[in-house]
C-alpha cells in the first residue's frame, strides 16, 4: 500500500439521469447518464482517475464498476468559466423498476487514516406503465404494451 503525500481532489457532485438511446432495434434502450464534477481544489493535480460502482436491486440484481481514466494531468483548478471540472459517463444500462445505487471516489484513494471521499446516491427506474419506459426490452417482451410505431 503506497501513502500519498496529498490525497486528490475530492468529487463535488454526482448526479444521474435517465437518457434513451435510439436502438437500431424495435426495442429502445436505456441508460444512465452519470455526471461529476471535481472540487475547485490544488489537489486536482494528482488525481488519476474516478472510480464509479453501480449496484442494482430489481428483478435481476448486480455490481458493475469502471475506472474513468483522466488522460492527462490537471494543469489547472478549474476549466473554463472558473468552474470545477465536469464529466459524464454513458454507459451502464438500466432496466425498469430498479433501484440503483451508486457510488464514486477519485483516485488515487485518501491514506488509510484520512477520510475517504465518496458521493453516492439512489437513482430508482420507473415501472412498465411509464412512458418512456414502456418501449424497452424487458417491458415489450413481459407483454405490457405494444411496440412502438
Ligand atoms: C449527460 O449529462 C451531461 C451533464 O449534465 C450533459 O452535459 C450531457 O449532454 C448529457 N448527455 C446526454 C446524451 O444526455
Amino acid at each position: 500500500r503506497k501513502q500519498y503525500h496529498v490525497a486528490p481532489a475530492d468529487l463535488h457532485n454526482l448526479n444521474a439521469v435517465l437518457v434513451e438511446k435510439q436502438a437500431e432495434t424495435q426495442f429502445q434502450s436505456y441508460f444512465m447518464n452519470i455526471s461529476w464534477s471535481l472540487s475547485t481544489d490544488a489537489n486536482v493535480k494528482e488525481l488519476t482517475a474516478t472510480k464509479i460502482s453501480v449496484n442494482s436491486k430489481g428483478i435481476i440484481e448486480h455490481f458493475q464498476c469502471i475506472r474513468c481514466y483522466y488522460t492527462e494531468k490537471f494543469q489547472s483548478q478549474t476549466a473554463a468559466g472558473n468552474q470545477g471540472w465536469q464529466f459524464y459517463y454513458i454507459g451502464f444500462p438500466v432496466e425498469p423498476e430498479t433501484k440503483y445505487f451508486i457510488q464514486a471516489y477519485n483516485l488515487p484513494p485518501a491514506n488509510i487514516n484520512d477520510d475517504f471521499p465518496s458521493k453516492s446516491l439512489l437513482l430508482t427506474t420507473p415501472g412498465c406503465n411509464d412512458n418512456v419506459m414502456k418501449y424497452s426490452k424487458s417491458c415489450i417482451e413481459m407483454g405490457k404494451c405494444n411496440v412502438r410505431i
